[in-house]
């Protein structure tokens, strides 16, 4: 807990806020501490915003720093917080160093989303000057999470979708891993397991939030050991250069990668949890659960994909089970047109 007395910084959203801020275990918390109030207005965590938060709050000194919302205010917290503990060094250099000062504020995470897990990992995503970069040290994981099934429960359809399909992305991601442990793996396929049958079922209006929590939790515990792979490396351009929602975008480069993959030894029990074959099952569960697709396929030509490899993410490339050629790279990408066309129903699934 929190002592009394102390001072917090607290980081939300600015779209979610109005009605986030209703729930009672956060208004209690609000009445007990009297924090300072930081929104993050930009789509993703950007660093030159993040850096003007930290020097406008470093001479405070905050005890903590509460993040209440998904996992761009998480990660953004995170960055915040390391950053406030740098006394010198340069930003740019002390996160992609992943370099954090003596003293951290303590960091709590109200995720108000079950998707990202970011509130379970010592990672937090930032942008700087068009390129993602990952700030990373384990001073950065929250030392206290509270969860909020009335906020997750909260969510418009289409943020409930797409983190959802991140945590489900990032289970499976997180079982094929090169860096995957026993451990992790372990995480991993309870994560997928919770997840698999509400996202079959269409995630239902009913379906139970505690679970999805659980699931997103468990993904971002294994990926905090196993880290992501070929379909999150793909992803960031689809986000960056089409306004793609996060977990929407893995999802439609999960399927290709399912197929791509289908030799692996371990594909076998992923295929006992979802079904086979692997590709085909994602694409029926794409079917039930309707991710609203805004996405212009039209869009997806040879120009944008140039674009779309150079947001590529070497390093989660690297941790992929097998190598992926730059043609495959491409054709990755063109693969989404056909995806989506599956997902709105206008072509059936071909043998
Ligand atoms: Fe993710």
């Amino acid at each position: 807990m929190i002592e009394s007395g102390s001072s917090v910084l607290l980081v939300t959203g600015e779209r979610s806020w109005e009605a986030v801020s209703k729930i009672r275990l956060y208004s209690g918390f609000f009445d007990k501490y009297y924090p300072t109030r930081v929104s993050i207005g930009t789509v993703v965590p950007e660093l030159d915003n993040l850096i003007e938060i930290v020097k406008r709050f470093r001479d405070d000194k905050p005890d903590a720093i509460v993040a209440i919302g998904g996992g761009k205010i998480i990660d953004s917290a995170k960055v915040i917080a390391g950053l406030i503990s740098c006394k010198s060094g340069d930003p740019v250099s002390n996160i992609s160093k992943g370099v954090v000062g003596d003293y951290v504020p303590k960091i709590v995470a109200m995720p108000t989303t079950a998707g990202s897990g970011s509130e379970a990992t010592s990672f937090a995503v930032v942008y700087h000057k068009g390129k993602k970069m990952s700030y990373n040290n384990e001073k950065l994981v929250p030392e206290e999470v509270i969860f909020s099934v009335d906020a997750v429960k909260m969510q418009p359809r289409n943020v409930l979708v797409s983190s959802a399909l991140d945590a489900t992305c990032q289970a499976i991601e997180s079982i094929w891993a090169i860096s995957a442990t026993e451990s992790s793996k372990k995480m991993a396929f309870e994560s997928l397991r919770t997840i698999w049958r509400h996202m079959k079922g269409g995630l239902s209006e009913d379906c139970e939030a505690e679970d999805l929590i659980r699931a997103a939790n468990l993904s971002g515990r294994a990926i905090n050991i196993s880290k992501t792979t070929g379909p999150h490396a793909l992803s960031y351009g689809l986000t960056m250069v089409l306004d793609v929602p996060h977990g929407i975008a893995v999802s439609l480069l999960m399927s290709g990668f399912l197929k791509r993959h289908q030799d692996l030894p371990v594909m076998e029990e992923i295929c006992k949890v979802i079904g086979f074959p692997a590709s085909e099952a994602w694409i029926e569960m794409l079917q039930s659960v309707k991710p609203s697709l805004e996405i212009v396929t039209e869009e997806i030509n040879h120009d944008t994909v140039e674009e779309l490899v150079s947001w590529v993410n070497e390093e989660r490339m690297s941790n992929n089970p097998i190598p992926i050629r730059k043609q495959e790279i491409c054709d990755s990408f063109f693969n989404i047109i056909e995806t989506v066309d599956l997902i709105r129903g206008s072509r059936a699934i071909e043998e």
